[in-house]
């Protein structure tokens, strides 16, 4: 059996782990940041990188998309098309092409203030982390049919909060620059009992309502460069495209406790960072190689790569994060 079918058939055993991982206090007072998370099962945390270096990811995530030689320019919207780009979900979310192994990536898990935040809300510094992908989303794309896509990343079979979703975000994210859509306050909402759906839930307009008639309410987060979004993955959310000037930037990082991962699981993020190769959103099961290739008109993108332009510099806390290195 080859190693891909062996991780696929454990990520099907997996899909249904249901014990509970985790539970928090909700009455305890942190008096930082997790307060409001615990609330409202979100929070926005300032200035966990300074604006010059979110303006170096800016230019690296660029430079990513220049380096695939399709003609693309960021001075001249013309360009701004997906002949010109690598091949992105919903417009500007990059998987692909070993993108979530970018040094640029692992350099933005590493970050020491990215790594504090999951430090504390998991309360251990053994942590490991999901290889998730980009959003570099150009704004004012006319070859685009966008729609809402309102959905939550954990089926309701697991229960508690068994995984934290998050994002690093590196422009300026006004009202009118796209960005995140969180349903504030539905991760604490059994979702309608009716509803029978995987890791990956897309919503109705009608589940919508049923969770705004409980008192949630759906909000776009406005970001500065170096903000960061903490989400609990219950959340039902969704990425906007932009609408004015400004291309949106955003790396999503998840952590979660390394102790949470069985060996199956330590397996295949093994094969999936030996071969940089992406995951879901979730660091410690739930390990679903993203191996399929970007298709471009039917065929695999001529682009297609099987290593990254730049190559993470591997350090013991690259390899710990990873889930390659015990600690
Ligand atoms: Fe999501």
């Amino acid at each position: 059996m080859s190693t891909t079918t062996e991780t696929k058939q454990r990520t099907v055993a997996a899909r249904f782990e249901t014990k509970d991982l985790i539970t928090f206090d909700k009455d305890h007072v942190y008096g930082d940041w997790r307060d409001e998370f615990h609330k409202n099962g979100c929070v926005l945390i300032k200035n966990v990188i300074t604006p010059e270096r979110a303006q170096y990811y800016c230019d690296k995530q660029i430079q990513w998309l220049k380096n695939f030689e399709l003609g693309f320019d960021e001075k001249n919207p013309d360009t701004w098309t997906a002949e010109h780009l690598p091949i992105s979900f919903k417009g500007g979310m990059y998987y692909a092409y070993c993108a979530p192994h970018e040094r640029m990536a692992w350099e933005a898990r590493t970050e020491p203030k990215v790594v504090e935040i999951f430090e504390k809300l998991w309360g251990t510094k053994e942590l490991i982390t999901s290889f998730d992908g980009m959003n570099i989303s150009l704004p004012n794309r006319k070859d685009l049919n966008w729609s809402p896509w309102p959905h939550c990343d954990q089926n309701p079979e697991r229960k508690g909060m068994q995984a934290v979703q998050g994002l690093l975000n590196y422009a300026p994210n006004g009202p009118k620059d796209g960005g995140l859509m969180l349903m504030k306050g539905s991760a604490n909402l059994c979702p309608p009992p009716e509803l029978q759906y995987m890791d990956l839930f897309l919503f109705s307009e009608k589940d919508i309502k049923w969770f705004e008639e409980r008192g949630c309410e759906l909000v776009k987060i406005d970001m500065e460069p170096g903000d960061f979004v903490l989400w609990d993955s219950r959340t039902m959310h969704y990425a906007c495209l932009p609408e004015g000037e400004q291309i949106r930037h955003v790396q999503y990082i998840c952590m979660t406790p390394r102790k949470f991962a069985d060996d199956e699981a330590l397996k295949a993020k093994k094969y999936c960072f030996d071969k940089f190769i992406g995951t879901t959103h979730w660091p410690h099961c739930n390990i679903r190689p993203a191996e399929e290739k970007p298709m471009r008109d039917g065929e695999v993108c001529p682009k297609y790569r099987t290593e990254p332009f730049e190559k993470p510099i591997i350090t013991d806390q690259v390899l710990q994060l990873a889930g390659v290195k015990p600690y």
